[in-house]
Parts: structure tokens; C-alpha cells; sequence
């Protein structure tokens, strides 16, 4: 069967990533989560000392980049791969509250993004993908026979990453993290470089009101009749 290329954007915390991976083993397709990459390269940032609380120097940031290497390492237990930093597994040190407060102004790094595309569109090229952010539909592959852009309100979302994190240990309030989220919507969609948007011919998913279970069968549902036609 001819495979496709799934892209999966929308705002932070709407489940983009633990649906698309459900959807990528339902295919056995691969399954790139790019927010992981840029969470790493943030981390490398606050490694480096390059940006933390009331300090940045992206410039520093930008002479550095082609020293950074990323790469997603399959782990056959989880059933997934998991991303690594010159080559040190980082898929939880790049999950923390902290790097989401930094994430999205190295985001909007021109030359951090043209890097990160350039990444994510060699590692799509065979199809056979399912791939999860805000540009995949408009900027990374924008000939994807398949898009969805995934919704649901900042309170849905804020209540489950506040869940998560607490299931983490990380000691947080619901306030902090609705804060970030609703932060993160307006830096995402306002950027200059490929901001949010949703792509003209993407379907529109609001999953404020919908378990993991409907979820995915709908997106199952709607990828295997798209498989059909291809
Ligand atoms: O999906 P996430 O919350 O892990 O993404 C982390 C940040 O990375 C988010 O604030 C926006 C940014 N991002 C992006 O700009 N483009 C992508 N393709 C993926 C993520």
C-alpha cells in the first residue's frame, strides 16, 4: 500500500503528540515529535547559559547551532523513539516547566527553525510519517496528504499539562501552567516566522470535550479513508 504523509499541528497541551503517536503505531509509520526538537535546543540554550530568567543571548545561540545534533533513537520497550542531544538522551529534561517558558522565543529563531525544517523534511521524505508541531501542514510538508489541526480550550489544555507534570513531581500551580499556556498560544500564532495557522486544506479537530479513546478512532477512521484514496 502507498504510504502517506500525516501532519499534525495546533496549540501546546491539545494531546498533538500522544495521538499521533497512537495513530503512527496504528499505520507502522514513524512518528516525529518536532516540539521535541525544539525543546532540546532550548535546553542546550540554558545548558550553555544562553537564556534563563531575565537573560538571553540567542545571538550566542545562533553561532553555536551547528554543533547541535539531534536525534530520534527507537526505543523498543516505550514503542517509540525518544530524542537525543550530542547524543545524551534528554526526552525528560526537555519536558520540565522551565523549558517551556524558554521554548517559544527560541522558536522564533529564524535560523533555529530554517535548521529544524530542514531536519524534519529530510526525515519525511519516504512518507510513511506521522509528524506533530505548528508548521507541519503549512511550512514542513505542505504537499501532506493528510492535515489536521487540533484544538480545544486553554482551560481543557492547562488541566491536563497541569496533570501531568504533577504526575512528573514537578510542583506547579493549575495558575502557572494556564498562564504558560495561554502565553505560549499568543507567541506561537504571533511570531514572524511560520507562525501557528491553520493550513487552508487541514481538518480541524476540537478535542475539548473528547477522550483519548474517540479521539483516536476518528483520526483512524478519517486517515484510513484518506489511505484509500491515495
Ligand atoms: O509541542 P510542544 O509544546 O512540545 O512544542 C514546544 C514549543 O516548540 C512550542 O511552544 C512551539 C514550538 N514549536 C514550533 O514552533 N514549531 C513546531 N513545529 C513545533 C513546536
Amino acid at each position: 500500500m502507498q504510504k502517506i504523509a500525516i501532519a499534525i499541528d495546533g496549540y501546546s497541551s491539545t494531546g498533538k503528540s500522544t495521538l499521533a503517536k497512537q495513530l503512527a503505531k496504528a499505520l507502522n509509520y514513524k512518528y516525529i515529535d518536532t516540539g521535541a526538537m525544539y525543546r532540546a535546543v532550548t535546553l542546550f540554550a540554558m545548558q550553555n547559559g544562553f537564556i534563563s530568567d531575565g537573560m538571553e543571548d540567542l545571538g550566542a545561540l545562533v553561532k553555536l547551532l551547528p554543533s547541535i545534533k539531534l536525534n530520534f533513537v527507537p526505543n523498543e520497550e516505550l514503542g517509540f523513539s525518544e530524542i537525543y542531544l550530542n547524543g545524551e538522551n534528554v526526552e525528560k529534561e526537555i519536558r520540565t516547566l522551565q523549558v517551556s517558558q524558554f521554548v517559544s522565543r527560541v522558536a522564533e529563531v529564524e535560523q533555529v527553525r530554517h535548521k529544524l525544517v530542514e531536519m524534519q523534511k529530510a526525515l519525511g521524505r519516504e512518507k510513511g510519517i506521522v509528524m506533530d508541531g505548528r508548521d507541519i501542514g503549512t511550512v514542513v510538508f505542505p504537499d501532506a496528504e493528510l492535515k489536521v489541526f487540533m484544538t480545544a480550550s486553554p482551560q481543557a489544555r492547562a488541566t491536563r499539562r497541569y496533570k501531568e507534570l504533577l504526575d512528573r513531581g514537578d510542583r506547579v500551580s493549575y495558575e502557572e501552567v494556564l498562564e504558560n499556556v495561554q502565553k505560549r498560544d499568543f507567541i506561537d500564532s504571533n511570531r514572524e516566522f511560520s507562525p501557528l495557522r491553520k493550513a487552508e486544506d487541514a481538518i480541524e479537530f476540537d478535542n475539548s470535550d473528547m477522550g483519548l479513546v474517540e479521539q483516536f478512532e476518528r483520526l483512524h477512521s478519517i486517515a484510513l479513508r484518506c489511505l484509500e484514496k491515495v
